[in-house]
C-alpha cells in the first residue's frame, strides 16, 4: 500500500523584521597596508574602491561577531533570543567544526528553546543561500522565525604578505531576522554554480588555508553573467527593474558594483557601496552593508531590495527582499 505522509501546513512566505550587524573596532587603512606590502593608497582605491577596512582582534572570532550581529538583529525585531527557532550561519572562514557555528551562537546567546542550528558554506553567496533556506523552511511551516547570519574573519585566512589579496580582505558580521507572514517579503531565489570555475577562489590545505583567487576570471564572470542572474531574480519576484529601489550586490569591489549597477539601469537608485569603508567581508558583506545603511536611515521602509551574492564555489544566489517597516 502506498503511504502518504502528513505535511506541515504551508504558509504564504516570510519577511524581514530585524536587521543587525557588528564590526570590529580596529580600522586598517590603505597607508598602513602600504607599510606592510608593496602597494599604495592610490592603487587600492582605483582598483578596488576600498579606503579602509575593519580587522578583528585576537579572541574576536567568527562566532563572537556572529553572536553580536544576531543579538542586534533579534533586538531590532523586538524579540528576546528564544523568539527565534532556527539559526543559520553563513561563513567561509570557520576554523573549528564542532559544535558548528550556529550551535556556538545559540550557546553564546543563552537560548533555551532548542533551536535548529545550520551552517552554510557557499563563500561570498552564503548569506543569500541562507535566506533562501530560511524562507523555504518558514514557507513549509517548519519554523516561525529564523535568524540568518553572515560572519567572517577573513583576516585569519589572509596571506598578509600577498599584496594581490591582502588589500581586499576584512572582518565583520550582519544578520536578518525572518518571520512567517501572509504578506511575503522574500522573493524566490535564483541560485546555482559554475563548476568550470570551481578553482577561481581557493582556501585549502595546499594554499596553507589562505585565500587565493583568479581576480581577472571573477571580474570577467561578474561583468558577463551577473546582470542576467539579477534580472531573473527580479522577474521571479513578479517585479520589473523599475520597481527595485535598493541594490545590494556582494561587496567584492567597486569595480564590479558600479558597472553592474549601470548594466542593470540602477544607478539612480540606492546602491550600497559599503565596501569602501568595510572591504570585502565575503558572506557578511550583504547583510553588513544593508544593516549599516538601514540603521543610518539611508534605506526606506518596505523597499524592494535586490540582493546578489557570488564567489567561491563558484556559487551565486540572488533574490529580492522587502526592507522592514521602520519603527517610529
Ligand atoms: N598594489 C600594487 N600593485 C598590485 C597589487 C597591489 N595591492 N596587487 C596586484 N598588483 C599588481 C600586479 O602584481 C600586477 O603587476 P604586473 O603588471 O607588474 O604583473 C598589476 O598590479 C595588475 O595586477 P592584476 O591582478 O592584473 O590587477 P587587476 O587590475 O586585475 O586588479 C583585482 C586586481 C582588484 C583583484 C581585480 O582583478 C578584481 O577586481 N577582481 C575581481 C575579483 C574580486 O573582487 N575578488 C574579491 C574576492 S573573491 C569574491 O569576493 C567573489
Amino acid at each position: 500500500m502506498a503511504h502518504m505522509l502528513k505535511a506541515q501546513r504551508a504558509v504564504a512566505g516570510s519577511r524581514i523584521i530585524g536587521l543587525g550587524h557588528y564590526q570590529p573596532a580596529r580600522v586598517l587603512t590603505n597607508d598602513e597596508l602600504a607599510s606592510m606590502v608593496d602597494t599604495s593608497d592610490e592603487w587600492i582605491r582605483t582598483r578596488t574602491g576600498i579606503i579602509e577596512r575593519h580587522i578583528a582582534a585576537d579572541g574576536e572570532g567568527v562566532g563572537e561577531m556572529a553572536t553580536e550581529a544576531a543579538r542586534a538583529a533579534i533586538a531590532d525585531a523586538g524579540l528576546d533570543v528564544d523568539g527565534v527557532g532556527m539559526i543559520i550561519v553563513a561563513s567561509t572562514s570557520v576554523m573549528d567544526h564542532s559544535p558548528n557555528m550556529a550551535g556556538r551562537v545559540a550557546a553564546a546567546l543563552g537560548m533555551t528553546n532548542n533551536p535548529v542550528i545550520i551552517d552554510i558554506n557557499t563563500a561570498c553567496s552564503g548569506f543569500e543561500h541562507g535566506v533562501a533556506v530560511a524562507d523555504a523552511a518558514i514557507r513549509a511551516g517548519q519554523v516561525e522565525r529564523v535568524v540568518v547570519i553572515g560572519s567572517e574573519k577573513l583576516s585569519q585566512i589572509t596571506d598578509w604578505t600577498d599584496r594581490t589579496t591582502c588589500v581586499l580582505c576584512a572582518d565583520g558580521a550582519g544578520a536578518f531576522v525572518l518571520e512567517a507572514t501572509d504578506d511575503p517579503g522574500v522573493g524566490p531565489v535564483v541560485w546555482g554554480s559554475e563548476p568550470t570555475m570551481s578553482r577561481a577562489v581557493i582556501v585549502e590545505e595546499e594554499s596553507g588555508n589562505k585565500f587565493t583567487q583568479d581576480g581577472r576570471m571573477i571580474l570577467r564572470w561578474a561583468m558577463s553573467k551577473a546582470s542576467e542572474i539579477s534580472r531573473s531574480a527580479v522577474e521571479a519576484a513578479g517585479l520589473t527593474m523599475d520597481d527595485v529601489q535598493v541594490f545590494v550586490p556582494h561587496q567584492a569591489n567597486l569595480r564590479i558594483i558600479e558597472p553592474l549597477a549601470e548594466q542593470l539601469g540602477l544607478t539612480d537608485r540606492t546602491v550600497v557601496t559599503d565596501v569602501q569603508v568595510s572591504g570585502n567581508t565575503s558572506a557578511a558583506s550583504i547583510p553588513l552593508g544593508l544593516s549599516k545603511w538601514w540603521h543610518e536611515g539611508r534605506i526606506p521602509s518596505n523597499a524592494p531590495t535586490l540582493l546578489f551574492g557570488f564567489g567561491g564555489g563558484f556559487a551565486y544566489a540572488s533574490q529580492v527582499v522587502l526592507t522592514p517597516n521602520r519603527k517610529p
